[in-house]
């Protein structure tokens, strides 16, 4: 019978065969102790050098690390161990030969990592950031179908920029000029226009000189939009959204978990609703807290948003941002024009900013001014303007970064290793 180690519980007691590589081994003089992964999961092999016939315990004894081969034996329960099963091997069959892998279980420095990207990918701590990144995404298609919104995919080229000029990835379409989504938000706000309740799951890109644990050139983002919306119902669809997202990972992914080391007693508070406090009331606690370099009205930098995170024990909404910090698309406030109609979740522990979101300029002149104070192109920008034209209604959406959120469910302390193959300043390889 073949089998996948993640179906080993249906099998105690029964002979099976597995296909695997070979992830590390220990072994005496009687016994060999093989580490075997077979992408699905980590299993322990036991080769009793008296129960098995003289070569394929020596074949045992001297296989190298990431030789593939073909296992056969009996699974048995093994509460010593966090997965819970072992093999009693029966019988070998070599399939290819792994000889001087570069990836050895001593440490390593994250350059070399790096370079073996495609290599490090099959190490138990990769493996288990990218089941947790697979289980956020799951989870998103989960929440969003059952809240009732529908899958809409904006495009990837654009002739516009949503979040400003100077970051923009250019590139050539035919004749024209053509750039790489940084974000696919207005194709969303015509979208909700049609379907009401529509998010997205897709690549974007920015071409930022930042070289920090948060920045990517390309990224995954979730971009929800609904129509009718104001940002207070739209921080309560954030919150629950994150919530559930939480709630999965803990449910569906607890040996990553403890693979990780994550402490799962920090998520289990991750519930809604989660606190929010203003911009404004943001500077002021900064500056009790000795933050003495920041004024009202410039952006937070990360030692702020970790200050600001650290007064709170779930993700913390700024809201209420200065209007000359944030996009052309984001309406006053109607009690003080000072500010705009916007909030950004930050994540406790560090992990910065891992939502951004407003409500949508939809009167028609405030748009036209916007644009012009900006400095787009108004004729770039005239499908968008249409929406605004032809029956608008007030509208929300927000943004959420895959890689950051993968980062701080999972414990991980760099955004390069939440996702398969980083992009980031000076990497293109592998
Ligand atoms: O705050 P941002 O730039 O917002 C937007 O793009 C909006 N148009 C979204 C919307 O309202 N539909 O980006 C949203 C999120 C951030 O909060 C962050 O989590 C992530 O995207 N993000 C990045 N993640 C990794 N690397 C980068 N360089 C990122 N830039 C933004
Ligand atoms: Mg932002």
């Amino acid at each position: 019978m073949k089998i996948t180690i993640n179906q080993v519980k249906d099998y105690v007691g029964q002979e099976v065969t597995i296909g695997v590589w070979l992830a590390n081994k220990r072994s005496s003089g009687k016994i060999a102790f093989l580490q075997m992964r077979d992408g699905t999961a980590f299993m322990q092999g036991v080769v009793v050098k008296a129960e098995v016939s003289e070569e394929i315990f020596t074949l045992a004894k001297g296989m190298t690390q990431e030789t593939s081969f073909y296992v056969t034996g009996v699974i048995q329960e093994d509460s010593r161990s966090a997965f819970g099963y072992e093999m009693t091997v029966r019988n070998i069959e070599v399939i290819s030969e792994a000889h001087d892998y570069p990836i050895t279980p001593k440490e390593h420095g994250t350059e070399f990592l790096m370079d073996h990207r495609h290599l490090w990918l099959r190490s138990n701590k990769q493996h288990a950031i990218m089941k947790i990144r697979n289980e956020i995404i799951r989870a998103s298609y989960e929440f969003f179908n059952q809240e009732g919104f529908i899958k809409v995919d904006p495009p990837i080229l654009t002739g516009s920029a949503p979040e400003g000029t100077t970051e923009l990835f250019h590139t050539k379409y035919f004749d024209e000029d053509a750039y790489l989504s940084q974000s696919g938000q207005l194709y969303m706000e015509a979208a909700a226009m049609a379907l009401g309740k529509v998010f997205s799951f897709g690549p974007t890109f920015r071409a930022e000189k930042s070289k920090t644990r948060r920045h990517l050139i390309e990224f995954w983002m979730i971009e929800p939009e609904m129509a009718f919306y104001t940002l207070k119902d739209s921080l309560e669809v954030q919150e629950k959204y994150v919530a559930f997202l939480v709630k999965s990972v803990l449910d569906n992914c607890a040996i990553e978990l403890d693979r990780l080391g994550r402490d799962t007693a920090v998520l289990e508070k991750m519930t809604a609703p989660f606190p929010r406090i203003t911009y404004t009331d943001a500077i002021t606690l900064l500056k009790e807290k000795g933050f003495d370099d920041i004024e009202w009205g410039e952006d937070f930098g990360a030692p702020h948003e970790t200050a600001i995170a650290d007064s709170f024990e779930k993700p913390v909404f700024i809201t209420h941002y200065p209007k000359g910090i944030k996009p052309f698309y984001m309406p006053e406030d109607p009690e003080n024009s000072e500010v705009v109609l916007c909030a950004d979740l930050i994540a406790p522990e560090g992990y910065g900013e891992i939502i951004g979101g407003s409500e949508r300029i939809h009167d028609l002149d405030l748009l036209l001014s916007r644009v012009k104070e900006f400095g787009l192109d108004e004729e770039a920008y005239s499908w968008y303007i249409d929406l605004a034209r032809y029956g608008s209604v007030p509208h929300s959406g927000f943004g959420l970064g895959l890689e950051r959120t993968v980062a701080w469910i999972s414990g991980t302390e760099h955004v390069r290793e939440t996702i398969p193959f980083p992009r980031l300043l000076n990497r293109l390889y592998p």
